[in-house]
């Protein structure tokens, strides 16, 4: 499975520890960065995290900044992006399972690496409960 990442400058350690996480797990990785500290915009990123998740099939999105809030918001601007910040694991899988999210948006000032790296791993390995959730996510795939 292909996971495309992005964050702005707060992510960048998380960044590296959830790509080392991924490598190991043998997960094909695209990094659209940043991987400098110099400050970048979190629209940005999670704009082309998002554009590059609905571009190419069976692939994931993960995008950081400070909160994940401005990144999440900015990557369900994207048509088809369904972006879900989360803090806890229970979200993680709860967000896969009823809400079939396809990017995992992650706060780097708000938990820490190891948690972030458990909260990815439930996201992607954990599915969409299609029969009983997916005549909601249909709908919000209309609005
Ligand atoms: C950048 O300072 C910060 O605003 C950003 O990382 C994020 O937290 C925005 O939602």
């Amino acid at each position: 499975m292909k996971i495309v990442i992005g964050n702005d400058h707060t992510g960048v350690e998380m960044k590296n520890a959830i790509v080392k996480y991924l490598i190991d797990h043998k997960y094909e990785v695209i990094n659209l960065g940043t991987d400098s500290n110099a400050a970048v915009d979190y629209p940005d990123l999670g704009q082309a995290v998002g554009a590059r998740v609905i571009q190419e099939k069976d692939t994931f999105g993960i995008v950081i900044c400070g909160t994940g809030i401005g990144i999440s918001m900015a990557a369900n601007k994207v048509k088809g992006v369904r972006a879900a910040l989360c803090a806890e694991t229970i979200l993680a899988k709860l967000a896969r399972e009823h809400n079939n999210a396809n990017v995992l948006a992650l706060g780097a000032r708000v938990i820490a690496n190891q948690n972030a790296i458990w909260i990815v791993e439930t996201f992607l390995n954990t599915s969409f409960d299609a029969n009983r959730h997916g005549f909601r996510v249909d709908k919000l795939n209309t609005l």
